[in-house]
């Protein structure tokens, strides 16, 4: 594609960060859509899991996260994790001039353009229901919803540890799902960026009526259109390249994330 005349194109990579390997589901569809761009990774699997700390904690893990990433020189950063976009975003944003995108508003966004009944469910993390986030994205956009949030302390440390399809997974899943099913939501959030990973078993446990909102589709469509809008995308036609950074143990996230990302993961470095 040809850049119209005088546009320059910006080289410096976009961040993205998670408490573990669940924002590579996020990372993924940027990848996709975005496949110029360059993409700098951070999953903070020492500090993993955020979702059952408080919110304070997680504010502050957030904001070390993305000071890592700034450091770095990256252009946006996104936010691929519903704990520390609940906790933290408003914050993050009146503080960096950095760009910050979080997955909860596109989530919310797209459940409400997807309910027909105006009943959402959504399944997060306890740090991500307590915030009050999504209720609160969600009324923002159509005051007449009605939304049930039920917290899985269990669920994301399942995925993590990379036990997605086993019994334990399914049984906390099925718990998980039970509230939503009494409450005959039409539209349930995955409002955790692990639980992409277990899509067919919520498929099959909520029934094929209840439409499944997946935010790293929309958080990856707005990470595209603010490029365009703020002039800071890179050349298009280029083949963007990608790179990782864990601050636990190296080796465990490349082996756990390809699974995730569905692209090879070659080196992790320690940060
Ligand atoms: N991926 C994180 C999120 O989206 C959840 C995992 C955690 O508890 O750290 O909330």
């Amino acid at each position: 594609m040809t850049e119209p005349d005088g546009y320059i194109a910006d080289r410096r990579a976009i961040g993205v960060f998670d408490s573990g390997v669940g924002g590579l589901t996020v990372l993924h569809e940027c990848l996709v859509n975005l496949p110029h761009e360059d993409f700098v990774y951070l999953g903070d699997t020492a500090h993993f899991p955020y979702g059952s700390r408080r919110l304070a904690d997680v504010r502050r893990l957030a904001f070390a996260a993305a000071e890592s990433l700034i450091q770095l020189g990256v252009k946006l950063i996104v936010v691929a994790c519903n704990s520390a976009s609940s906790a933290a975003l408003p914050q993050l944003q009146s503080t960096f001039s950095t760009p910050m995108v979080g997955v909860v508003m596109p989530g919310a966004r797209a459940a409400v353009q997807a309910t027909r009944e105006r009943r959402i469910g959504v399944m997060a993390t306890e740090a991500t229901v307590l915030s009050n986030a999504y209720q609160n994205a969600l009324h923002s956009l159509d005051a007449g919803l009605e939304v049930f949030a039920v917290a899985s302390p269990r669920l994301a440390p399942l995925i993590q540890e990379g036990d997605v399809y086993s019994d334990e997974t399914e049984q906390a899943a099925r718990e998980a799902v039970g509230p939503l099913k009494a409450a005959e939501v039409d539209t349930v959030i995955l409002g955790c960026t692990h639980y992409p990973l277990i899509t067919p078993m919520l498929r099959r446990l909520l029934g094929p009526r209840v439409a499944l909102i997946n935010s790293a589709e929309e958080t990856a469509r707005e990470v595209g259109e603010i490029l365009v809008r703020k002039g800071i995308g890179n050349e298009e036609g280029r083949e963007g390249d990608y790179r990782f950074f864990a601050s636990g143990d190296p080796e465990e996230f490349r082996q756990v994330g390809a699974r995730f990302l569905q692209l090879p993961i070659r080196e992790v470095g320690q940060i």
